[in-house]
């Protein structure tokens, strides 16, 4: 069983991604093959500072370690190491249409209102697919967001391995039932997301136990009487109730039943959250400075990601009719 995901280095990561993800990539390195690998490809598709990719880069790698990624159990690795990816990137954009990647919401979104759109956002899905396709990822887990995503990857494959035969896995997403979509905290009808301006809006997954609590405190409700679980009608305190669910394992009504006001509900889910991020943030900071360590894992987790995609790739450019030699 190989199991293949992503995140981009734009940007600490936050809880939306540590309960939408990472937490479910730590428990998948018990039982698969796991590949984790930080998309520093798919950061060019927007502006970029070159001085926040490169840190933004060692962090985002420092973090999967810190949240509990052992390079030693998963090949954890950076795209831009391993020359297949933007290789079969190329062959995927040979196999989708224009019509499939205009029709992707992501695009759509990013995209609008710019009239200097990258090609590269718009070719992005394509890189994606060959991502997960490189390792022949049986299991993608990723939260809701990513879903397009992961069916484009699948009409790919099976589109290829009709015309050339057999070559790639088609891969199933795996998106959890809670925490798949981690909401804003000052806008609930949004996703926590990092290209947010508002402070408030997420916690990062290095916030300081004071900065947690701040958050949590200020996070919209709503003046209905009484803490209910109603995801419809009660956007804000339905979103707490999940992150609360995902930490503790309890469904979200059956936590909403303890409170009757929200003052007890974020002081003790504040609390919860600090238990957790706060290991985190503290052995991201070790890790953080020590770049050397950082660097020899790189090499560590290139080397083996090299080794599998390469065949992939040799594959298919083989069944394609490209000579390899
Ligand atoms: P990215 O970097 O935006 O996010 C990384 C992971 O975090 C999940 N996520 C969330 N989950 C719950 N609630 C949220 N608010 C939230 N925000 C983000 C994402 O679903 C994702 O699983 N396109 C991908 C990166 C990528 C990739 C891949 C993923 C590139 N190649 C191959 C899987 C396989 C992205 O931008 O994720």
């Amino acid at each position: 069983m190989r199991v293949l995901s992503g995140i981009q280095p734009t940007g600490m990561a936050h809880i939306g991604n540590y309960y939408g993800a990472i937490v479910n990539w730590v428990r998948e390195q018990e039982t698969a093959e796991s590949f984790y690998c930080v998309v520093d490809l798919h950061a060019l598709t927007i502006e970029v500072d070159p001085k926040e990719l490169e840190s933004g880069t060692l962090d985002t790698f420092a973090t999967l370690i810190a949240c509990g990624i052992d390079p030693n159990k998963s090949t954890l690795f950076v795209q831009s190491h391993v020359a297949a990816h933007p290789m079969l990137g190329w062959i995927m954009e040979c196999t989708a249409s224009m019509g499939e990647l205009n029709r992707m919401t992501q695009f759509k979104d990013k995209g609008r209102g710019s009239d200097s759109v990258k090609a590269g956002l718009f070719t992005y899905p394509a890189l994606m697919a060959a991502d997960i396709l490189a390792y022949q990822a049986d299991r993608v887990p990723v939260g809701d967001d990513q879903k397009q995503h992961l069916e484009l990857a699948r009409d790919l494959a099976t589109r290829f391995n009709r015309l050339y035969g057999e070559t790639f896995k088609v891969p199933e997403p795996q998106i959890p039932s809670v925490g798949a979509r981690v909401m804003d905290l000052t806008d609930p009808t949004k996703k926590m997301s990092k290209s947010s301006k508002v402070m408030n809006s997420k916690i990062y997954i290095t916030d300081s136990d004071k900065e947690i609590q701040k958050k949590i405190s200020r996070a919209v409700t709503d003046t209905f009487e009484g803490v209910a679980y109603d995801p419809q009608n009660r956007p804000g305190v339905a979103n707490l109730l999940e992150i609360f669910s995902v930490i503790t394992l309890q469904k979200p009504q059956d936590i909403a039943e303890k409170y009757s006001t929200y003052g007890p509900l974020k002081k003790d889910l504040s609390d919860a959250l600090i238990e957790q991020i706060s290991p985190v943030r503290e052995r991201f900071i070790e890790l953080q400075n020590d770049k050397g360590e950082l660097f020899a894992l790189m090499q560590k987790g290139a080397s083996r990601a090299i080794e599998v995609a390469e065949e992939t790739s040799r594959r298919a450019r083989r069944a394609m009719g490209l000579v390899v030699i």
